[in-house]
């Protein structure tokens, strides 16, 4: 079994994303960990407990985690994601947050990572806070992670946040910086530029949502919001062209099929956090002038495994 720890900012695309961890053969989700990001922290915990609740998955565990990045004041993705993270489509029975952990997110990901050492994979689609604070307070966590899939960062200084930025890493740019400057467990980054290039087709998208079934209804319902900036004219030139764009999902089928990217760019990287206009950005150094340990920025993929993933999520 592969096991996966999830760290979310639960919003549309997290969500989907861990539809599809549920729904993957061979997969056992230890717990997700909450944090600050698409929206508030307290709307991200309801939105995943509203997620394990639909799929009929209540017993994962849930930790709340940083409300706020290391420095700064929080940013969030409301354009995209609503005001609540879930395209602001009301559960009059959403689960209450009584029911999360009483640790902490950091807390909980060194306790799971203890308990089963060196078989974790992490996948991380939001902020990096949780894990930077982790990483903080115990400096091994890192060497017993099987894995870490990150989505985040940019490959070719083309953000979606601010000029350079993409959303994840701006929303916490010392904690990206923590996480890719102590990482000693095999990386794989999703970044922006490489999910914009993969892009889902709009008719994907429709048989997609068009499935018969409550979890397709739902998806469907949180992704009007977001689906009316991704068509404007706008929301197409920050995609870079137009069509569906499940982001953490790439990360996601990274994680569980390992043949979803077929190639890589190994380098060493780097967060920069003075730039006014790169703060943020996720700098590449194929040359290895940081001589930091290498990374695996993904490159090319096969959709078509996305797409069987995305499918099997809403059965
Ligand atoms: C990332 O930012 C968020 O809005 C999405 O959930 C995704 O994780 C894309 O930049």
């Amino acid at each position: 079994k592969k096991l996966l720890l999830i760290d979310v900012d639960c919003g549309v695309d997290d969500a989907q994303a861990i539809m599809v961890a549920l729904a993957a053969p061979g997969v056992e989700v230890l717990g997700i960990t909450c944090c600050h990001g698409n929206t508030k922290l307290e709307n991200v915990c309801k939105n995943v407990l509203r997620v394990l609740k639909l799929c009929n998955r209540s017993e994962i565990p849930v930790y709340r985690g940083a409300c706020v990045p290391i420095l700064g004041e929080s940013a969030h993705a409301s354009m995209v994601h609503g005001h609540d993270g879930l395209g602001g489509v009301p559960d009059p029975e959403a689960p209450g947050l009584e029911s999360l952990q009483k640790e902490h997110a950091g807390e909980a990901m060194i306790k799971i990572v203890n308990e089963h050492a060196n078989l974790v994979t992490l996948v991380a689609t939001g902020p990096l806070t949780n894990l930077a604070l982790a990483v903080r307070m115990d400096p091994t966590l890192p060497q017993k992670l099987k894995n870490l899939y990150i989505m985040g960062g940019n490959m070719e200084s083309r953000g979606n946040y601010t000029v350079c930025g993409e959303f994840n890493f701006i929303a916490d740019p010392e904690a990206a910086y923590v996480v890719l400057t102590d990482y000693s467990c095999p990386t794989y980054i999703a970044t922006w530029e490489f999910t914009c290039r993969n892009k889902l087709p709009w008719e994907f998208f429709d048989a997609w949502v068009s499935q018969e079934m409550d979890k397709a209804v739902f998806i469907k319902k949180i992704c009007g919001h977001g689906m009316k900036y991704f068509q404007s004219e706008y929301g197409a030139a920050v995609l870079n062209g137009s069509g569906f764009l499940p982001c953490d999902s790439y990360a996601m089928a990274a994680a569980i099929d390992e043949s979803f990217v077929t190639d890589y760019i190994e380098c060493g990287v780097s967060v920069e956090l003075n730039g006014k206009l790169t703060r943020g950005m996720m700098v590449l150094d194929p040359i290895n002038f940081l001589q930091k340990k290498k990374v695996f920025v993904m490159d090319t993929c096969n959709v078509e495994k996305l797409k069987t993933l995305l499918m099997a999520a809403l059965k």
